[in-house]
C-alpha cells in the first residue's frame, strides 16, 4: 500500500462492527478508530460535569477537546455514556467538530480503519472499501445479554431490546447525517453469521479492491 487506504464500517449498535474493525486493523496494518468513542467522550465530559446533554455551547467545548490519542475505552464503554453519546449525536455543530478530527485521523498514514455511523455517506465518502454491518435487533440484544451475563452481571432481554430499538431509532432519525448504509456499501449481515465468517467475507472484498488497485 503505498498510499493511504481506508476502510469505512458502519451499523447499528451492537452489530459487531468495532470487533471487525479491530480484526480487519491488524490484519491490513492500519490505523483503528471507534469514532463512537469520540461522541461518548463529549457526551462523559457532560455527564461528569452535570451539565444537560442538550447544552450546545458546553457540548461544543467538550467536541473541541477531545483527543483520539486519549480516549479511554474503559471509561467510555459504560451503557449509560453510550445512550448520552446518542443524544450528543444528534447536534449538528457538535459532528462538525468530530468529523474533522475523524478525517485527519483517516488521511494520517497508512490509512484507517473507521467504525460508526456515518463513516461511509460522510466522513470518509470516498473510502476504498465501505462495509455495513447488520443484524436484526434481537440477536444484538440476546449478544449483549450473553456478554453481560460471561462477566458474571444479570440482565433482562426484553430492557436490552427496548434500549436497542430506542437507540436504533434515534441513529437512523436524526436529521444530520442518519445512519444509513453508503449506495456504495457491501452489506454484512451478521445475524447468522460468526464474526468469523463476518471477517473472511470483509478479507474477500478487500483482497479484491486491493488486487484492482494493483493493476491499475
Ligand atoms: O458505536 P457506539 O455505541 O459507541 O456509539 C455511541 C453513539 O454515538 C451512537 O448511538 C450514535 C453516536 N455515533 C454517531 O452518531 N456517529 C458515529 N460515527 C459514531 C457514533
Amino acid at each position: 500500500m503505498t498510499s493511504t487506504f481506508t476502510i469505512a464500517i458502519d451499523g447499528p449498535a451492537g452489530a459487531g462492527k468495532g470487533t471487525l474493525a479491530r480484526r480487519l486493523a491488524d490484519h491490513y496494518r492500519l490505523n483503528l478508530l471507534d469514532t463512537g468513542l469520540t461522541y461518548r467522550a463529549v457526551a462523559h465530559s457532560l455527564l461528569r460535569l452535570g451539565l444537560p446533554l442538550d447544552n450546545v455551547s458546553a457540548a461544543e467545548t467538550a467536541a473541541r477537546q477531545v483527543d483520539l490519542a486519549k480516549l479511554d475505552r474503559a471509561v467510555l464503554s459504560a451503557h449509560a455514556v453510550g445512550e448520552a453519546a446518542s443524544k450528543v449525536a444528534v447536534i449538528p455543530s457538535v459532528r462538525r467538530i468530530l468529523v474533522d478530527k475523524q478525517r485527519d485521523f483517516a488521511k494520517t498514514p497508512p490509512g484507517a480503519v473507521l467504525d460508526g455511523r456515518d463513516i461511509g455517506t460522510v466522513v470518509c465518502p470516498d473510502a476504498d472499501v465501505k462495509l455495513y454491518v447488520t443484524a436484526s435487533a434481537e440477536v444484538r440484544a440476546k449478544r449483549r445479554l450473553d456478554e453481560i451475563e460471561s462477566i458474571g452481571g444479570t440482565a433482562n432481554f426484553d430492557e436490552i431490546l427496548a434500549d436497542i430499538v430506542r437507540r436504533d431509532e434515534r441513529d437512523m432519525g436524526r436529521m444530520d447525517s442518519p445512519l444509513k448504509p453508503a449506495a456504495d456499501a457491501h452489506l454484512l449481515d451478521t445475524s447468522e453469521m460468526a464474526i468469523e465468517a463476518a471477517f473472511l467475507a470483509a478479507q474477500a472484498i478487500i483482497d479484491d479492491v486491493l488486487a484492482k488497485r494493483n493493476e491499475a
